[in-house]
């Protein structure tokens, strides 16, 4: 499809963007312009039109009963599973487990192969840019077993520093969990590398690829880690759902984090026995529809292309970046190259909370706060920053909107 808005996209932006009621919006008199695509993004017709139709025409409970719509609710869930890990390339839907969120997905591995691939004097790696969800679980599991935390430091420019990362793995390191792609500051990291790195040294990885997700292809294969988590609602699905793909050896090797209905096969008062991959993680009954909708996003994205996406997502931030700069007394945070959806960025003078406020005023929804990465908040050493990221249907004249908005603070506020 030949793209309308932007000479340089591979996709029909407007076509895209008409499929998006929320954009139609109007905040404080203004037209939305969304760019707080790394919190959450909105939902596309198919996502929401797949929700209704469960809770309209087949609500019902899955893996329970023998009627009808018992046997269509499991059917539409499982093949959400099904396409969810044909998305990412999982060599079978068992490696898919259903979760609440990347942060559920990340306290699960905490839980349930914590105990039983670390003991004390045991080092887990994890990156100075990580999100709050890759750091608080190993803490809490650091005080349960005596393990250490290491961190790989990054530099001014929001980048990994790889030789720093390369002197903390040794054989002590039993677990590398790093971040693909930063949320706060939109660093990429070399994600293949460290998984090689960590390999060598015989450490078993985890990748938070909830970022990486909506803005890249992913292929589990290719990738060889050990466990991969990601959120639905950053990926055009709904809140409420997230997943765990892990090596299907390793899962099976693992007791289950939770108990209750659906992960058991046999009850006993002195004894139970777990069901198979992938319901002996998937205690008590699911987020079905949420289940559905993520499966509708991602067939949704498959449809657009994940490289047509990438190359039209990358000349978008770069321009979102240049724009940015070229304004007086905005400084950015972080010059990481490459850089994926996000920019995060100060204004001289003006609190983030402020700046973010009266964007608002215009229209305009970025995110302000530490992005719940307050680590690398305090590598720049600020309490907050402004951050405007981008998705699939952003175009320039979302960049043009907060270019105009944001100069417009400046000279009334400033
Ligand atoms: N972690 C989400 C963000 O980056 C909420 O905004």
């Amino acid at each position: 499809m030949p793209g309308q808005s932007q000479t340089s996209s591979p996709l029909d932006i407007p076509a895209i963007r008409a499929e998006f009621p929320l954009l139609e919006r109007k905040v404080h008199d203004k037209q939305l312009v969304y760019l707080d695509n790394s919190a959450t993004t909105p939902k596309p017709r198919a996502v929401i039109d797949a929700v209704d139709s469960h809770y309209t025409q087949g609500t019902a409970n899955v893996h329970r009963a023998a009627h009808a719509l018992s046997v269509e609710a499991t059917e539409a869930f499982e093949t959400a599973r099904q396409d969810i890990g044909d998305f990412i390339n999982a060599s079978s839907s068992n490696e898919i487990i259903f979760t609440r969120s990347a942060t559920e997905a990340i306290n699960l591995v905490a839980n349930a192969w914590g105990p039983m691939g670390l003991s004390s004097g045991d080092e887990i790696l994890v990156t100075e840019m990580e999100h709050h969800a890759n750091i608080v679980p190993w803490q809490l599991l650091r005080d349960r077993l005596g393990i250490e935390l290491q961190v790989a430091p990054m530099d001014d420019r929001g980048m990994l520093d790889m030789a720093a990362l390369r002197d903390l793995i040794s054989n002590r390191t039993k677990l590398v969990s790093a971040t693909w792609i930063s949320n706060a500051l939109g660093t990429v990291n070399p994600i293949e590398e460290i998984i090689s790195l960590a390999k060598q040294a015989g450490a078993t990885t985890l990748v938070d690829a909830t970022q990486a997700l909506p803005h890249r292809s992913v292929d589990v294969k290719a990738l060889d880690a050990d466990f991969i988590v990601f959120s639905g609602h950053k990926m055009y699905g709904p809140t409420g759902i997230g997943c765990l793909w892990g090596r299907e050896s390793l899962l099976e090797a693992m007791p289950p984090w939770q108990g209750g209905g659906d992960m058991i096969d046999k009850v006993t008062f002195s004894e139970t026995t777990w069901n198979k991959l992938p319901w002996k993680f998937e205690a008590g009954t699911p987020h079905i529809a949420g289940a559905i909708g993520l499966g509708a996003a991602v067939n949704w994205l498959r449809n657009l292309t994940m490289d047509s996406i990438a190359t039209h997502e990358h000349s978008l931030v770069e321009s979102l970046a240049a724009m940015l700069e070229a304004i007086p007394r905005v400084n950015l945070i972080g010059h990481p190259v490459p850089r994926a959806a996000a920019v995060s960025f100060m204004v001289d003078g003006l609190h983030p909370h402020d700046v973010g406020t009266m964007l608002d005023r215009h229209g305009v929804a970025v995110r302000t706060g530490h992005h719940c990465a307050q680590p690398t908040m305090q590598h720049f050493d600020v309490p907050a920053t402004v951050r405007a990221s981008v998705g699939v249907f952003n175009d320039d004249s979302d960049i043009k909107a907060l270019d105009v908005a944001l100069r417009r603070v400046i000279e009334v506020f400033g």
